[in-house]
Order: structure tokens, then C-alpha cells, then sequence
């Protein structure tokens, strides 16, 4: 069946009918193509970028310039996701004008069709001005890893009456000031449910139960490409690097015994030509 680019419009008519919205994160070419003939709804190019394809501890140290170049990649594998850029940290928090500027990057440099950033209230002017500048936003609040100083660690967010009430307020000041659409990370179930209900934005859920708009994984999550353990709210759907591992070892030890290359992999010349080279 011919599939059609999918807009925002799209995912506010899925919230509305309560079809679920499915997102993935992408890196690279690749990775995009698997998502785009998967039939994904929305691929989002996480600063996640910086811990499972850069070998960072944390997102702290992704620039802008990584994030640009890896949603260009993920641009040009992908025609029907709605793609999401992920603004890395301080490319928003130094000034509104700033943010803007970043966030525009994002949409002409990389062909991005939204832009994503961490925080609740505090950024509800940034949101505004950067959505006053024609350019969707996806919020995000809970376990905000950019903020993971602050927060003490990975830890769900939320679970105290004092802790949901914030991000309820969050979500409300961000609705306000014109976000799209928000993802909810490591926070309780049952207050993502209250939330989706009560918000016009798109609720997208990592870690945060099953009654979000829609789900968000991490590309190397579910395919067990990663050297970290699955986090909790991860699902590994295949378990690859050990068969990409046991790959690399077939091919060092072919090359090293002469197995490989093989007459089928080469290129052969006419037995007379050999003949008359001077060597
Ligand atoms: O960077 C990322 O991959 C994310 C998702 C986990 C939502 O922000």
C-alpha cells in the first residue's frame, strides 16, 4: 500500500481515533531505512545519540553539530516518518533567541519537521517563541537526561504528590505556550494516563505505561545493540550484538587462516594477459 508523509495533523488525528503513535529513535542512514519500511509514525534523532553511537557517559557533551549531521543522515533514509530533532544541551537554555535560532537549524539544515526539547514550565517561553516561529515542538519532561545532575541520577520522576503535581503543571504551561506534542520518560503509568487525557499535545511514553498517545524506544534498545544493560523501560526485541560479535570473530579468523577470500569474491584476468606481464 502507497503510504503518504505523515504531518502533524496526522498524529493529532491518531490522538483523536486512539490509534497508538509509534516512534523510534534513529542515528544514521541505515537505521532510518529500517524505520521508514517498517512503517514507524515518527523517528526521533535523540541526543541519545551521544551513549549508544558516540560512546558518551552521558547527552551532556552533544553539540549542535553532531545533532545536525546525524538528523541529515536520518533525513535522507526516511520520506514518510514524521522526524523529530532533538535539541542537545545548552543549545536552548542560554536565551530564548538563541533556541530559536538552534531550533531553526534543525528544520534547514536537516529537513527536520519538529524540534524536541527537555523541561517543564521553566521553558514555556522558549516553547512559545520557538513555536511563534512556525516550528512544532515535542516537549519533555520526567527523567530529563540532560538535567541528570540535578535530578541525582536516572530515577523516576513523579511518584510523590509534590513531584506529580509538577509535571502536571509542566504539562499544562507547555500545552499553553503551543507544544505539539510531549514525552513522558520514566514517570508513573497512572499519572501519564491522567495527563493524556486531560492535554491536547500527543503524549509519547518511555517508561510511562501503556495509555500514552504513543510509545518511544531507543533504536539500539530493541535490537540489543548495545553494550549497556536494557533499561527497565526498554524491550530488547532481538539480541544482535552477540551475532554481529560472533560475525567479526568468523572474519578475523577466516582472513587470518587464508579461508577467506575466496575464488567467488575476486576478480579474475584473461590467462594471457597474465602471460605478458613484466613484473
Ligand atoms: O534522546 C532520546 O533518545 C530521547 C528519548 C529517549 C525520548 O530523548
Amino acid at each position: 500500500m502507497q503510504r503518504k508523509k505523515i504531518t502533524i495533523s496526522d498524529l493529532y488525528q491518531m490522538k483523536a481515533s486512539g490509534e497508538k503513535v509509534t516512534m523510534l529513535t534513529a542515528y544514521d542512514y541505515p537505521g532510518a531505512v529500517a524505520c521508514e519500511r517498517a512503517g514507524v509514525d515518527s523517528v526521533l534523532v535523540g541526543d541519545s545519540l551521544g551513549n549508544v553511537v558516540l560512546g558518551m557517559d552521558s547527552t551532556v557533551p552533544v553539540t549542535m553539530d553532531d545533532m545536525i549531521r546525524h538528523c541529515q543522515a536520518v533525513r535522507r533514509g526516511i520520506a514518510n516518518p514524521f522526524l523529530i530533532g532533538d535539541m542537545p544541551f545548552l543549545s536552548y537554555q542560554v536565551s530564548v533567541a538563541e533556541a530559536v535560532r538552534n531550533a531553526g537549524r534543525f528544520m534547514q539544515e536537516a529537513g527536520c519537521d519538529c524540534v524536541k526539547l527537555e523541561g517543564g514550565s521553566e521553558m514555556a517561553d522558549t516553547v512559545a517563541a520557538i513555536v511563534r516561529a512556525g516550528i512544532p515542538v515535542c516537549a519533555h519532561i520526567g527523567l530529563t537526561p540532560q538535567s541528570v545532575a540535578m535530578l541525582g541520577g536516572y530515577k523516576v520522576q513523579g511518584k510523590d504528590l509534590a513531584g506529580a503535581q509538577k509535571l502536571i503543571d509542566s504539562a499544562k504551561a507547555l500545552e499553553q505556550a503551543g507544544a505539539s506534542m510531549i514525552v513522558f520518560e520514566c514517570i508513573p503509568s497512572a499519572l501519564a494516563a491522567a495527563i493524556t487525557k486531560s492535554t491536547t499535545m500527543i503524549t509519547i511514553g518511555i517508561g510511562a505505561g501503556p495509555d500514552c498517545d504513543g510509545q518511544v524506544l531507543v533504536y539500539h534498545d530493541i535490537l540489543g545493540l548495545t553494550t549497556r544493560k536494557t533499561p527497565k523501560m526498554a524491550k530488547q526485541f532481538i539480541n544482535l550484538l552477540p551475532q554481529i560479535e560472533q560475525a567479526v570473530d568468523d572474519y578475523v579468523r577466516e582472513v587470518k587462516a587464508g579461508a577467506f577470500p575466496e575464488d567467488q569474491h575476486g576478480f579474475a584476468m584473461d590467462k594471457s594477459v597474465v602471460a605478458k606481464l613484466k613484473i
